[in-house]
């Protein structure tokens, strides 16, 4: 424990999955061939992938001029759509009166969702009646909660003008009024949620709702409230009700009891067990030359689920879970923390400035705008001593110095600072690698800490789900996403 302390950089990201894991070259090389083919065929019947994100509910719309009208100049790169004109959006907003009422929002009931400090890039959107005497000009009104903070200031009113046909140009409208900008490239679009996670697809579905979130980084994450916080889930598991906890809110952690059956965390133990090798890491260029061992002494295996109705099961529990598709998923990691072993603080997300020297690294993270979001982390027995996942930098440690969480731990094994959250068999804790706005959090950092308990092994998995599709997937995977995708509204 002596050699390899006190390091200036946190220790490198644990690899990915392989032979499924990130895509090499080839990959790439057949995904653009395929994309290509995708395109000509969906050419041919009149389809443009293009515009296929702004264009969803778009089938029974008569043919339009090829011109679209131009933006605003108040909005010089408006997503310009051949059928809206942004200057009647833009003008409705501030011609009506927008005040909402008491009584309205009231019926949201927006502070049993909002946080105490900023969540950044996840926006909280009451769904209220259109304002007085406008039933004719506006559809709905949303009252805005940026960044879901709890404050006593009026939320700001956004007008749904009835002619909105699409959840983008819906999403457009909100990032104007909040003065939101997306990142382009091949950052996620943002995306539409009810306050369950389910992933919202028309206006007409988005208007039904009472509250709406928007994530500007196109996933599901669970807002995290407060710490102590519980989303109840009825159904999950049949016959019980599972509680999401919030455990920390920078970075956020949720914990979830009895997630997994004790039959479940046998089986996995089971049949990883005679797989189980030394662990390894995608070292960072700083790190080239080291020993994976300086910084990670457990055994791994990532187990395949194909054809193991068990892990198909568990597969999709993540997903209903996390809400977000298991296509999106690796194979479940499965770890094994021997007396005294342990994965020094990392993050689990891929910093493309860490990996400067590594282009095949850079370009399968799409230069970071794909990466690791969550990490669903299952402890899969109890330990008498140790093992706890640590998060140094997590907001247990807030002082006056640090207002906003830990400082930059200066020894990554010490497991003092922070939260920690001890192994139970059964439990799981989700924490998010990015924050809701598409980008990394630093505060992520987490950690592995010695099992204290002589003679006993931690047995624990790492579920990671990435902000995109990670790879072609299993038949069962495709179905279970599907399964999620039909309840889209
Ligand atoms: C593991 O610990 C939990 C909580 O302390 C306890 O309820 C459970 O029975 C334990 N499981 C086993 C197999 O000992």
């Amino acid at each position: 424990m002596s050699k390899g302390k006190n390091k200036k950089a946190a220790a490198s990201s644990p690899t990915p999955a392989k032979p499924n894991g990130l895509l090499s070259p080839t990959h790439l090389l057949l995904g653009a061939l395929f994309g290509l083919l995708v395109q000509l065929l969906l050419g041919y019947f009149g389809i443009g992938v293009g515009s296929y994100l702004f264009q969803q509910n778009s089938s029974r719309v008569p043919p339009l001029p090829l011109d679209p009208p131009p933006c605003p100049a108040a909005w010089p790169n408006c997503p310009r759509s051949v059928d809206l004109h942004w200057d009647d959006v833009l003008e409705l907003q501030s011609s009506a009166a927008t005040t909402p009422s008491r009584a309205s929002l009231a019926a949201c009931d927006a502070p049993s969702l909002l946080s105490p400090q900023k969540v950044p890039g996840m926006h909280l959107l009451c769904v209220l009646p259109p304002p007085e005497g406008e039933h004719r000009r506006a559809a709905a009104t949303l009252a805005a909660f940026p960044d879901m903070l709890r404050t006593a200031k009026q939320p700001s009113a956004i007008i749904v003008p009835p002619q909105l046909r699409t959840v983008a140009q819906l999403i457009s409208t909100v990032y104007h009024s909040l003065k939101l900008t997306h990142k382009g490239g091949k950052y996620q679009l943002p995306a539409l949620f009810n306050d369950e996670g389910i992933r919202i697809q028309s206006v007409q579905g988005a208007l039904k709702q009472r509250r709406l979130l928007l994530m500007e980084g196109g996933q599901w994450i669970w807002p995290p409230v407060d710490v102590g916080h519980v989303h109840s889930l009825p159904g999950l598991i049949p016959g019980q009700v599972t509680k999401v906890v919030t455990v920390s809110l920078k970075p956020l952690v949720v914990s979830v009891e009895n997630f997994l059956s004790p039959g479940e965390n046998e089986h996995i133990i089971r049949r990883a067990m005679p797989h189980m090798a030394k662990s390894g890491v995608a070292l960072k260029d700083a790190d080239k030359g080291k020993a994976a061992k300086e910084f990670r002494t457990s055994s791994q295996y990532f187990l395949p689920t194909v054809g193991d109705a068990l892990l198909e099961a568990v597969d999709r529990r993540v997903m209903m879970l996390t809400r977000i598709p298991i296509s999106h998923a690796e194979y479940i990691q499965v770890l094994k923390y021997e007396y005294k072993e342990h994965y020094s603080a990392h993050h689990d997300f891929f910093d493309p400035k860490a990996y400067a020297n590594n282009p095949e690294m850079i370009a399968s993270i799409e230069n970071g705008a794909m990466n690791r979001l969550a990490t669903v982390f299952f402890y899969l027995n109890n330990v008498t001593a140790g093992g706890q996942t640590n998060f140094p930098r997590a907001q247990a440690c807030i002082t006056a110095e640090y207002p906003n969480g830990g400082p930059q731990p200066w020894d990554y094994f010490d497991c003092s600072k922070g939260l920690s959250v001890f192994p139970q068999e059964g439990k799981v804790i989700i924490f998010y690698s990015m924050l809701p706005n598409g980008e990394m959090d630093d505060f992520s950092l987490h950690g592995g800490c010695d099992v204290l308990a002589e003679g006993e092994a931690k047995w624990s998995a790492n579920f990671w789900l990435w902000n995109k599709p990670y790879h072609f997937i299993s038949k069962a995977r495709k179905r279970a996403t599907d399964e999620l995708e039909a309840q889209y509204l």
